[in-house]
């Protein structure tokens, strides 16, 4: 008998659907997005754009941070990443994820994912206080674009 059968067929797009559409590292769009309006967005903005003398611009920028070894740390290690009240797991898709969403074109096209075991040691050493002057300087040294703080410091 060679009856089509309608549900493998069905079957068979939603199992590949995933890994066509999907960014690497990233098992669960909804999820990371909904960690996104959970965790970060109330200080980054809906679209990372930030909020003046307060939050930085993430969005068309933020993926140059991983073109040094100092400045991939330096994602997983900012007070609002390092404190998250998210799994090592989870935290690790949500960075994929943003990084994709709000930064496409600067992704290196050698992109190796953050794992749930990078991001466990890089918010074992969380920045503190000194968050800011390391991300000035990580931009001096990268000669990013992207455009500083904008805090107002002392
Ligand atoms: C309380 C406000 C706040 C929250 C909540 C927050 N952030 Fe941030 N984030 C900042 C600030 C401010 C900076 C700039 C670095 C600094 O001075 O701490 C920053 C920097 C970053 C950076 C480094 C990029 C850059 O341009 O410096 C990343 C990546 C980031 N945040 C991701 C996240 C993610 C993901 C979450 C949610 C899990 C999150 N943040 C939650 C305020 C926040």
């Amino acid at each position: 008998m060679n009856r089509p059968r309608p549900w493998l067929i069905a079957a068979c797009l939603l199992a590949s659907w995933p890994a066509a559409a999907g960014v690497a590292g990233v098992d669960n769009p909804r999820r990371a997005w909904q960690h996104w309006v959970l965790n970060c967005q109330g200080c980054h903005g809906p679209d990372a754009a930030g909020r003046p003398n307060a939050t930085p611009n993430m969005a068309g920028e933020v993926a140059q941070f991983l073109g040094t070894p100092e400045g991939r740390a330096y994602l997983g290690r900012v007070p609002g990443v390092a404190d998250a009240p998210l799994s090592d797991a989870a935290l690790a898709e949500l960075m994929n994820w943003m990084l994709v969403r709000f930064d496409p074109d600067n992704m290196p096209a050698d992109f190796r994912p953050y794992t749930a075991q990078e991001i466990k040691k890089l918010r074992s050493q969380p920045l503190r206080t000194d968050a800011s002057r390391t991300r000035a300087a990580l931009l001096g040294a990268t000669g990013s674009t992207a455009r500083d703080t904008n805090r107002g410091e002392p």
